[in-house]
């Protein structure tokens, strides 16, 4: 079976904190692959392309406002059951009662400031990596 691949984003709040380190170090401890990697400030264009199936919610304008206030970190994981794992690894959205020993259960408070994004699905993980990287930063798939 061919490895999944996920978008993977470290929000403001986590790079802004110095969290980036120990956020990228627990995924890799997990197993999972690194296979693109890069910090950036994000516009508005690609925060709404990202964001587009969030259009007109009442949380989407702060939501925006958020994404593109810092640096953020995107990444791109492979492993197997890579979607899966990384969305139980992250945690529930609301981290203030997500649970702990997640990342967003350990390191946040709060329902928008949630300190990771990670894609929910192959489809929407294959737009979104799309989205964030041009094909030639992403590491080509080890021949088996
Ligand atoms: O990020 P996740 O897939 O867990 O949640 P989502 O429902 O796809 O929402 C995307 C992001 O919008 C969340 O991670 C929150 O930062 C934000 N959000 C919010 O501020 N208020 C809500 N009621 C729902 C989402
Ligand atoms: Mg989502």
């Amino acid at each position: 079976m061919t490895d999944d691949r996920t978008l993977v984003l470290l929000k403001p709040d986590a790079v802004s904190r110095g969290l980036t380190g120990l956020i990228l170090a627990r995924y890799e401890a997990k197993g999972l692959r690194i296979v693109a990697l890069r910090q950036r400030m994000v516009t508005p264009d690609l925060a709404a392309k990202h964001y587009e199936e969030h259009h007109g919610r009442p949380y989407y304008d702060t939501l925006v406002e958020f994404i593109t206030s810092g640096p953020v970190v995107s990444l791109v994981l492979e492993g197997e059951r890579a979607i899966e794992v990384v969305r139980l690894m992250n945690g529930s959205t609301d981290a203030g009662v997500a649970a702990p020993g997640t990342i967003r259960g350990d390191y946040s408070l709060y329902y928008q400031r949630n300190i990771v994004h990670a894609s929910d699905s192959p489809e929407n993980a294959a737009r979104e990596i799309a989205l964030w990287f041009q094909p030639d930063e992403v590491a080509p798939r080890a021949s088996t």
